[in-house]
């Protein structure tokens, strides 16, 4: 399928749903502290976005499992990939949670997250975190119009497993904007020189998950859900969505400028 095109009129659209996800993400930091549960973060969130005239796109999302998905921002934890189910689980010191939000703002989709430490986290962690937010910088850099898609996951699978860390790929960014997920699909991993072509009015989302150990992920059976690295070893994971310009790109969900 063609990669949608975007006009003025969507990318102010999506340019503002993807501040307010990004703004979720930064309510939520006095709430990420030892003893509450992900659940209550994940109903702090909800309040946020219906508070702004806003919808979660995860609650009730049913893209990729058969059961849909029951939290309002996915909350994932140590081992945990991705899509982590918010529920009762207590955050201790020296956990690192991921939050990944997407929201739905006069129709239009914006699509972000982050690595919260909790407490003091060990050097490991502290050291996953950090390569996995230079991964996206990478990623980051490879954005402008006439270069090819496949340099994206080149560059990061280069540096990451440079450090020996692991790529995710059974999970990719994605176009958005319209819809939650369109295409292309962005991989995390990938050949030099391949691919089709950035152009101006391109959104995509680029959201590499990075694991200290393997690359390989399990799904949880009972929830249909949760990822988990095959490993049990920590994984971390940044995502932002962005705006291919004519002279370059656009981070539209960095609205306090850390890229
Ligand atoms: N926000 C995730 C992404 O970056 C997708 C979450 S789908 C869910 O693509 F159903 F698990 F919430
Ligand atoms: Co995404
Ligand atoms: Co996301």
């Amino acid at each position: 399928m063609a990669i949608k095109i975007k006009n003025q009129k969507q990318i102010d659209g999506i340019r503002k749903s993807s501040r307010l996800a990004a703004s979720v993400l930064k309510y939520l930091e006095e709430f990420v502290v030892p003893g509450n549960t992900t659940k209550f973060i994940n109903d702090k969130a909800l309040e946020y976005i219906l508070d702004h005239g806003a919808k979660s796109a995860t609650l009730g999302y049913g893209g990729h499992g058969s059961v849909p998905f029951s939290g309002a921002v996915c909350t994932s934890v140590n081992e945990v990939i991705c899509h982590g189910v918010p529920n009762q689980y207590e955050l201790k010191d020296g956990d690192i949670l991921n939050i990944d939000v997407t929201t739905i703002l006069d129709g239009y989709f914006g699509d972000t997250c982050k690595m919260y430490p909790i407490g003091d986290i060990s050097k490991n962690a502290q050291d996953l975190i950090d390569v996995t937010r230079e991964c996206l910088a990478i990623g980051v850099n490879e954005c402008k119009p006439g270069n090819r898609f496949g340099n994206i996951g080149y560059e990061i699978q280069r540096f990451a497993e440079g450090k020996g860390y692991g790529v995710v790929w059974q999970f990719c960014g994605h176009g958005v904007g319209l819809k939650f997920h369109e295409d292309p699909e962005v991989s995390h991993v990938g050949q030099k020189n391949t691919g089709k072509r950035m152009k101006p009015g391109m959104i995509f989302t680029i959201e590499p998950m990075i694991n200290e150990g393997v690359a390989e992920c399990i799904i949880d059976r009972s929830d249909g859900w949760t990822a988990r690295t095959r490993d049990r070893k920590l994984s971390a994971q940044f995502e932002h969505t962005i705006l291919i310009t004519p002279d370059g790109r656009e981070l539209l969900t960095d609205v306090y400028g850390e890229y």
